[in-house]
C-alpha cells in the first residue's frame, strides 16, 4: 500500500513532539530491561519512530502495539513501521480494533505506556471515556498514560475524565510553538501533553 504523502510540517511536528516527550516522561519513566507501549487510536503512527527511540534510551529492547478503528491506516502503518524498526532495538505491531473493546484483546498484555497522540474525547466523550477507563486497567501497575490534545477546552475535559477514572497526573507541558492547523480553526498540533499514573508509586 502506498502512504499518503507526508506533509511538508511533519518532520518539524515529530521533533518537537520527541523534544516534549523526553521532558515529559524522562522524571516518570524508569529503566528497564524491556519495554512496551501501547499507541491507542494511532492512525497511521506517524510518530511511531519517536516513540521506539524514546524507549530506546531507558531500556534494551521494545515493543510498540498500535490500535485503531480504521483498516487502511493500520495497514500503512504495518507496512511502513515492520520494515523501518528492524534496526532497532523494537518490534511493532499495529492492529485493527475498537479501543473501547481494550479488553477483549488478551495479547495487548500490561503494557508500561498507554500513548494517545491527539485523543478525541471531545468528540464522542462516552467511548473516549471507555478507552481511557480500559486502557488505565490494560497498563501495569506502575504504567504511565500519556495524551496529547489539539486544543486546550478538549484537553481539560479529558484530563478531567481521566481523573475521575482514578488517573493521578504527575507532569505536564504547554507547547508555545504547537503549530496551528490551517484547515482547523482553534486546533494545533500537539498543543497540550500530560502523564498521568494509574497509582502513586
Ligand atoms: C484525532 S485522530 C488522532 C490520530 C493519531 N493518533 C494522530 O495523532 O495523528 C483520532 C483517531 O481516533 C481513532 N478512533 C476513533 N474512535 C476510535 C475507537 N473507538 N477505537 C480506536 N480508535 C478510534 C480514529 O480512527 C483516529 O485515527
Amino acid at each position: 500500500m502506498a502512504h499518503t504523502p507526508f506533509n511538508e510540517f511533519l518532520q518539524g511536528d515529530l521533533k518537537t513532539l520527541e523534544s516534549n516527550l523526553r521532558d515529559l516522561l524522562d522524571p516518570h519513566l524508569s529503566e528497564k530491561e524491556h519495554l512496551s507501549l501501547l499507541n491507542l487510536a494511532c492512525g497511521r503512527g506517524d510518530e511511531t519512530g519517536v516513540l521506539a527511540k524514546l524507549l530506546a534510551e531507558k531500556s534494551k529492547s521494545a515493543h510498540l502495539q498500535g490500535l485503531d478503528i480504521r483498516a487502511p491506516e493500520i495497514g500503512e502503518a504495518n507496512s511502513r513501521w515492520k520494515k523501518e524498526l528492524a534496526e532497532m532495538k523494537a518490534s511493532v505491531d499495529f492492529i485493527t480494533h475498537r479501543g473501547d473493546r481494550l479488553l477483549d484483546l488478551a495479547e495487548i498484555g500490561t503494557p508500561d505506556i498507554a500513548f494517545l497522540r491527539h485523543q478525541n474525547y471531545w468528540n464522542d466523550k462516552p467511548v473516549w471515556t471507555q478507552i481511557f477507563d480500559q486502557a488505565l486497567e490494560r497498563l501495569n501497575e506502575d504504567g504511565l498514560l500519556v495524551i496529547t490534545s489539539y486544543f486546550d477546552q478538549e484537553h481539560e475535559l479529558a484530563t478531567a475524565a481521566l481523573e475521575k477514572l482514578g488517573a493521578i497526573q504527575v507532569g505536564s507541558i504547554i507547547n508555545p510553538n504547537s503549530r496551528a492547523l490551517a484547515d482547523a480553526p482553534g486546533k494545533s498540533v500537539d498543543k497540550h501533553l500530560a502523564v498521568f499514573r494509574k497509582k502513586i508509586s
